[in-house]
């Protein structure tokens, strides 16, 4: 039976993932802060009592790699690992306050990922069955996004990240999955007040998220039409992409 350890379960996506795992049997370790609402997500879950809960900040490195240890010890071997935990904040260059929030963002997003991962490869190596590594990145990561300096930034690298760790484990039996999700209906998205091309369901979005990482997809942005939106965005030579960007809407400043 699959083992799965997934970071940011308490909300979202990860929760959302975490009931579909659950529901085909999957035994799982979830993380997040918030340790009442992922003890009410496990209660809810079938086989309530073979899930672990671990409440932590991903950014607190050691905490992260004893849960993910104990996960491990007590499982038996993982074989699927999403590193989803995010935060998403508008952050400012010419404010100087807000380096402290592009800080957070980045070590939220970004080296907490790396730091997911980490405990998980020599066993995973060892077991020598199908695993997953699964990184979340984002649209946004794909080119800059006005107002978004920190976030645009730690998906970018999260996306980069991904694909060298994919390159340095080719030849294990370690596939690297990283999903770019579009507009996605979660409490991340419901606070912003501009229309969301192409939102989609957070049930929806699981599904083919759970696909792609069972067929071991390298790279998938979901919803496909935001991969269509994403081809185009790269294609753009910079005079149109400013043109067409530079009055997009911003994600709040705390
Ligand atoms: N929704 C979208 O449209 C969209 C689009 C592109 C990418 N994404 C990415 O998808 C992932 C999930 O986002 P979501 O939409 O599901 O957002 P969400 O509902 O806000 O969930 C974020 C999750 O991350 C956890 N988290 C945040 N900071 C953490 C920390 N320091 N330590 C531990 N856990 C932390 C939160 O739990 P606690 O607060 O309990 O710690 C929560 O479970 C993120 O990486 C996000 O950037 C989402």
């Amino acid at each position: 039976m699959q083992a799965v350890f997934i970071t940011g379960a308490s909300s979202g996506i990860g929760a959302e993932l975490a009931r579909h795992y659950a529901r085909q049997g999957a035994t799982l370790g979830l993380v997040a802060r918030r340790a009442e609402v992922l003890d009410e997500l496990r209660n809810s879950l079938p086989d309530a009592e073979k899930h672990q809960v671990y409440a932590l900040d991903v950014t607190d490195h050691a905490a992260l790699t004893r849960a993910a240890q104990d996960f491990i010890s007590r499982t038996g071997g993982v074989q699927i690992v999403i590193a989803n935990a995010g935060i998403s904040r508008g952050t400012l260059t010419e404010h100087s306050e807000d380096l402290a929030v592009f800080e957070q963002v980045i070590a939220t997003n970004l080296t907490a990922t790396a730091v997911t991962f980490a405990p998980f490869i020599a066993s995973m190596r060892a077991s020598g069955q199908p695993c997953r590594l699964v990184g979340i990145g984002s649209v946004a990561g794909i080119r800059g996004l006005p107002g978004a300096e920190a976030y645009s930034a730690s998906k970018a690298a999260v996306i980069s990240y991904c694909e060298s760790l994919r390159l340095e484990l080719r030849a294990s039996c370690i596939r690297v999955v990283t999903i770019c999700p579009g507009y996605i209906d979660t409490p991340m998205t419901r606070v912003n007040t501009y229309a969301m091309p192409f939102l989609m369901p957070v049930e929806k979005f699981a599904v083919r998220a759970i696909g792609a990482i069972r067929n071991g997809d390298s790279y998938r942005i979901i919803p496909w039409q935001m991969g269509w939106v994403a081809k185009l965005l790269r294609l753009l030579p910079n005079w149109a992409f400013d043109l067409a960007f530079s009055r997009a809407p911003r994600k709040q400043r705390e």
